[in-house]
């Protein structure tokens, strides 16, 4: 496979960007090669600079749904470009995907942001500023974005608080955030009986999707809700990935747990920089304007990502078998992993919910961080090796979720597990 043109914008752009990209995990660099740079996508497609075509599995890291330069989004951000890029006031885009947001998921109000980072940053403040209270519970190995508050890990007691998991982060900040166990009832409970009454809120990813992927335990989201009420934190269901994948009312929905506030991100910009956060009208009226909590954005509900995030969020509301597809097209893939693997004597764990999925280098079962890290993370990197001289994209490290999207066929996920296959 030739990768010229790779090789040399890469070497251009460690000149100018650190590490060569603008988001560390596109470096390659826990699979130890260098990145493939991408000229174009479409449907289940990327096409990179030399021109090699590739699978993909990464949908841009989720909201890729419909699969990449969907006709009807791409015609939607045209109309929105032609109109202007950026008003700086409110436009009607805006109380339209408000409104298809709040109907889809039953949060009561919602806030546009720019990215799920700002989503979750933006609601730990309001479930601070409505609670009146400074910690939050968080679980190892779940990710939030990049604030400040969310790069944490656990301490070493459960009394101090977290610490810092990033240089730059400050250890008084830290200390507000605890760790608790994914799965672990018990984890939580023990943290707000010790503080029972300085928790704002427990955030949560309802399906862990950023330590590979990892189902919530019967009772697990459920068994969150009840403790919270009972120590009167919120609970904030980060549905960044969740949201409109796993069905059109996400997690919630899907698991029958009704959250305080939701985040959600990429998938509600259908491409573009987007990111939401809302919830119990009570909450989201302590926000600026209306309340105490300040909050803005100059490119908040900007009116081309609203477009693209409408047009996206409409085709998935109005193609009736979209989830049953997805979630076909996905249990074709996670069994056919599964067997190859089995049939070949290789220790690999197989996860998948709905177009979620993930192959662990590991004996299972994985249901949590220490679980997915006990994984072969040399063999991912070898197989991932592997699976891309074949043509198949898949993250290019063993803590990421395969996405599928409507664009994959199936002859894809065939053709894909038989890459696999091999590799086992
Ligand atoms: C669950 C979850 N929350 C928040 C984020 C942060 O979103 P962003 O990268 O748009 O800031 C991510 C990113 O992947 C995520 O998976």
């Amino acid at each position: 496979m030739k990768t010229t043109e790779s090789r040399e914008l890469f070497t251009r752009a460690r000149k100018h960007i650190p590490g060569g990209v603008n988001s560390p995990v596109r470096a390659f660099g826990s699979v130890g090669m260098e990145p493939r740079f991408i000229r174009s996508a479409n449907g289940a497609t990327l096409t990179d600079a030399d021109g090699n075509a590739y699978i993909d599995y990464v949908g841009s890291w989720g909201p890729m749904i419909l699969g990449h330069a969907d006709p009807d989004v791409v015609e939607a951000v045209n109309r929105a470009a032609r109109d202007g890029l950026s008003f700086g006031a409110p436009c009607g885009a805006e109380v339209e995907i408000a409104e298809v947001i709040c109907r889809m998921t039953g949060v009561e109000m919602v806030r546009m942001v720019n990215s799920g980072t700002e989503a979750v940053m933006s609601a730990l403040r309001a479930a601070r500023g409505f609670t009146g209270r400074d910690k939050v519970v968080k679980f190892a190995g779940c990710y939030h974005g990049h604030a400040d508050s969310m790069l944490v890990k656990a301490g070493s007691g459960l009394l101090t608080g977290g610490v810092p998991d990033s240089a730059g982060v400050s250890p008084v900040v830290a200390a507000d955030t605890l760790t608790a166990v994914y799965n672990d009832l018990e984890s939580v409970e023990e943290l707000l009986r010790r503080h029972p009454d300085d928790v704002a809120a427990v955030i949560v990813e309802p399906v862990a999707a950023n330590m590979g992927v990892v189902l919530p335990a019967d009772g697990f989201l459920s068994g969150l809700r009840t403790l919270c009420d009972r120590f009167g934190a919120l609970l904030i269901v980060d549905e960044v990935i969740t949201g409109f994948r796993l069905g059109p009312g996400g997690a919630q929905a899907h698991f029958g747990v009704r959250a305080d506030m939701a985040t959600y991100g990429k998938i509600i910009g259908g491409g573009m920089p987007v990111g939401a956060y809302g919830g119990r009208r009570d909450i989201m009226e302590t926000v600026a304007p209306l309340g105490p909590v300040y909050q803005a954005g100059t490119l908040a509900g900007n009116p081309v990502a609203m477009a693209a995030g409408l047009a996206q969020l409409r085709k998935l509301e109005q193609t009736k078998d979209a989830f049953s597809r997805l979630d076909a097209l996905t249990a074709r893939l996670a069994d056919g992993l599964a067997r190859t693997a089995k049939q070949a004597g290789a220790a690999v764990t197989v996860n998948r919910i709905g177009s979620l999925c993930c192959a662990f280098f590991t004996e299972g079962p994985v249901g949590n961080y220490e679980d997915a890290k006990r994984s072969d993370t040399k063999a991912y990197a070898r197989y991932f090796a592997h699976m891309l001289e074949r043509g198949i994209y898949l993250a290019p490290s063993q803590f990421e979720a395969m996405f599928v999207s409507l664009a994959h066929t199936g002859e894809m996920i065939d053709q894909t597990v038989a890459a696999a296959g091999e590799f086992f």
